[in-house]
């Protein structure tokens, strides 16, 4: 695992009560990669690339500042968090994200964009602690407690679940480099930089033989109707089983294999492809028309 604990701060509780308030009024829309969600997932952008409060499509600056949206006004404290944690320079998108008994797929973010993997510096500064909610990165599974701050490394096969009903509010800043970077360069306010947080790991049990066997079963399951359930649940084994994310995608190939169906087996393997291999930017992918 690559991604870690950059620092923490310290949350104003009454101050960030009022600006989720906002946020929880804000309606929900289709988001960006929808495909890549089940449940309830809600990204409200704060900066991004053109200011619009609609625009929830990550976009590489190179070196044009990212804009505030109309949300900002409402969210001082978030706000205040961004611009004065962060070196707002390297600033390229900063929005809230919320899930709540959902799972996101198990996927590889930037693979759109021009610039080198490692020039993407993904951060996640937990708002709310969600004792049910956790990421995973490659083969690590871990959970984020309130007010760490978190390298997020979004080019490894990563995931993320919330098994229960807690909002589970994190704010993910952006920024981007040019070159190599100290990741000390990413704050503006080096006092909250720290290397000495030990990350909450969740334990898993071992990934057995008669548990690879009873998820193949599945084969006697999935249909066209049920592909994207299916899915959705195998992406959630890996938080349970002490087995790489990236194997969601076998599974579905085989167990798409195993039902004889020609077309789940091409979905199967195009969604693999889509979604931990290279996609074009802006495509995208239907789970549900055949
Ligand atoms: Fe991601």
């Amino acid at each position: 695992m690559r991604s870690h604990i950059l620092g923490r701060i310290a949350l104003d509780q009454e101050r960030l009560a009022q600006d989720l308030a906002h946020l929880a009024a804000v309606p929900t829309v289709e988001e960006e990669y929808d495909e890549f969600s089940n449940g309830f997932w809600k990204n409200i952008p704060l900066y991004n690339a053109s200011g619009a409060s609609d625009d929830r499509l990550y976009r590489d600056l190179h070196g044009a500042p990212a804009q505030p949206t109309g949300h900002v006004e409402h969210v001082p404290y978030l706000n205040e968090i961004i611009t004065t944690v962060f070196d707002v320079e390297r600033l390229q998108m900063a929005r809230t994200r919320n899930l709540k008994n959902a799972v996101v797929i198990p996927h590889r973010d930037f693979v759109e964009l021009d610039r080198g993997l490692d020039q993407y510096f993904r951060t996640h500064v937990m708002l709310e602690d969600s004792p049910l909610a956790f990421h995973s990165d490659d083969d690590t599974v871990i959970h984020m407690r309130a007010g760490e701050i978190w390298y997020l490394d979004a080019a490894a096969v990563h995931s993320a679940v919330n098994f229960g009903e807690f909002s589970r509010q994190s704010l993910c800043v952006d920024l981007a480099f040019d070159g190599a970077f100290d990741e000390k360069e990413a704050f503006a306010d080096a006092s909250v930089y720290t290397s000495d947080v030990s990350p909450a790991i969740h334990e898993r049990k071992p990934f057995t033989k008669e548990r690879e066997a009873g998820i193949l079963a599945l084969s006697g399951v999935i249909g066209r109707e049920n592909f994207r359930d299916i899915l959705f649940l195998l992406s959630k084994v890996h938080y349970t089983y002490d087995v790489h994310p990236s194997e969601t995608y076998e599974w579905l190939v085989a167990v798409s294999k195993e039902a004889g169906d020609d077309k789940m087996v091409e979905k199967a393997e195009r969604i693999r492809d889509f979604a931990i291999g290279a996609r074009a930017f802006g495509e995208r992918f239907s789970l549900t028309t055949w």
